[in-house]
Order: structure tokens, then sequence, then C-alpha cells
């Protein structure tokens, strides 16, 4: 039996099919739905979409589904961050509407036996870097989004910059679909630089002090696009070089034309260009990106 709880004035639904009617609701009503997918364990990254869904939305959801299919392996999955209570909070104060849950049952309810979801492909902007370290990562980001947009059906969706191939990714779902529009907001980073990830509860306070190597590598090749250097392999090199450090396994670190994602190698000189890096931390793995040419 589906229920409803009343979160103060923020309607929290654990099914997406009364979150479709709670949408539809909204559109007949003369509404703009902002929407904010995530995985829950917000933080300040988070919150900002939220806010900025409800400045520019005239109703605001969240959705807070750990999606199954988009963890390569088990382990990972049950390592990921939970606390919804405190994610239920959250969303209230920063003035979110409705947060939906569901089951991947609920999201898809015409299969019945769950292992046999058909991943969507992520198309061409899911190949390498993510599509390469994480195989069928981006598939399935693919096929519980495009579940997702059918639930709210139109609407102004948020993604953070963070996760870079990500909105790519979903901007070409959404534009398939013919949603109305990805706004992509910038990283949210503490003092030290670290972008904000739900992962970065699981680092140690050694860890956290290898992972702050990050955003200097990414510096550190922005500045070398300043000085005129263009060459993706020199650029990356730069990166590497700031990376290298014991505890902290480096996947890439590599600058890629945004508008020319899937030419590799990668046309140089480049004209745009975007530093992305993946490590492994002990057992976290992180990944960041800065936009070299702006
Ligand atoms: O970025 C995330 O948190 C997830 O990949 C998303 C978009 C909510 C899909 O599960």
């Amino acid at each position: 039996m589906q229920h409803v709880i009343l979160f103060d004035a923020m309607l929290h639904l654990d099914s997406p099919t009364e979150a479709a009617r709670w949408c539809s609701a909204q559109r007949d009503h003369g509404r703009t739905i902002g929407f904010v997918p995530t995985m829950g364990a917000l933080h300040s990254g988070h919150l900002s979409l939220v806010t900025r869904a409800c400045n520019e939305n005239t109703a605001c959801c969240a959705s807070i589904f750990i999606n199954p299919l988009q963890f390569e392996d088990a382990e990972d999955y049950d390592a990921y961050p939970r606390d919804t209570e405190s994610d239920l909070a959250l969303l209230k104060s920063h003035g979110c509407d409705m947060v939906f849950m569901g089951s991947l049952h609920q999201f898809f309810p015409e299969i019945s036996d769950i292992n046999e979801i058909k991943t969507l492909s992520a198309g061409p902007h899911g190949s390498g870097l993510e599509g390469q370290f994480r195989p069928g990562h981006l598939d399935g980001v693919t096929t519980i989004v495009e579940r997702l947009f059918r639930t709210v059906g139109a609407a102004r969706v948020y993604f953070g910059e963070k996760d870079f191939q990500q909105t790519l990714v979903v901007s070409d779902l959404a534009r398939d679909m013919g949603y109305p529009e990805v706004v992509v907001c910038p990283t949210v980073r503490e003092d030290s630089g670290l972008a904000l990830s739900s992962r970065n509860v699981l680092l140690s306070t050694d860890e956290k002090t290898r992972a702050q190597r990050i955003y200097p590598a990414l510096l550190a090749a922005r500045d070398a696009w300043s000085s005129g250097e263009r060459d993706p392999g020199r650029l990356s090199a730069i990166m590497m070089e700031c990376l290298s450090l014991d505890g902290l396994v480096v996947e890439y670190a590599e600058v890629r034309d945004p508008g020319h994602w899937i030419s590799e190698p990668q046309a140089t000189p480049l004209e745009h260009a975007q530093a992305l890096i993946a490590v492994r931390v002990g057992s976290v793995r992180l990944i960041d990106n800065l936009r070299l040419d702006q």
C-alpha cells in the first residue's frame, strides 16, 4: 500500500506513481517544476541545486534513490552513505516542496525479475574515462534517469558539474526525450578545494589530506593552460605529477574538449578544455574536474 507522509510543508512520497500524480497536478495548476535527482547523503552541493531549482521554478521536487544499476559491485553499493532523516530535514529547510523515493521494482513495474532490467546505453558521451573505469556505470545512470524524467514529466532538471561526464550523458538523454532544460550547477568545494561528495564521509583524516591534492592538480593544469600549454598529453603529465603521492591511485587525469568528447585521440591543439580526474584513496573513489579555458 502506498502511503503519504506530510513532512511539515514538504510532501514525502514513497512511490514514483504518487510522485507522477503530484507533478502532473502542479502542471495543471500552471506551475513549472524544478527537479533535483539525488542518491541522498545530501551535502551543500546538492542543496545548492535545490535552492536554484526553488528560485527558478514555482514548484521544486527532489528524488532520493540509491540506484543499484549504477554500481559495479555490491560492496560499493552497500558502503554508499545513507541518512534519510537528515536528508528530509535538509530538503525541507531548503524549500523543497516534494521528495519521492521508490524501490527498483516500483521504477520498473513492468519487469517481474529486477535482474532482467535491460540498461539503456549512455550514448557517445558514455565512452572513455568513467565509461572505461566504471563499465556499465553511466548506462545504469541513464536507465534510472530516464525513469525519473518520465516520473516527473516536463521539468527543469538540476545536476552538479562535479559529475561532468554524467552531465553530458543526461543532457543527451534530456534532449532525446524532449525534456525542457538541464541546468548544470557549479561544483561546491570545501575551503581546502576538495569537491563536496557524499563519499567524503567515508574518508579517514589521512585519506582526506591525500584527496586534497586533487584540486591543486586541476589548478596546475589551468595555470599551464593560461601560460599557453595546449597539448593534452603535457597537461595530463602536469596533473599526474601533482597527484604522485603514496596512497593516491590515479585512474585518469586527462584533458578533453567537451565539444569533441569522442574524438580519440583529442584533436590538438585543444580549443576548449575540461581537465578531469578520478582517483582512489583507500577504498573511496573520487572524481573532480575543472574547465581550463574560462
Ligand atoms: O548523481 C547522482 O546522484 C546519480 O547519478 C543520479 C543522477 C541521481 C542517478 O542515480
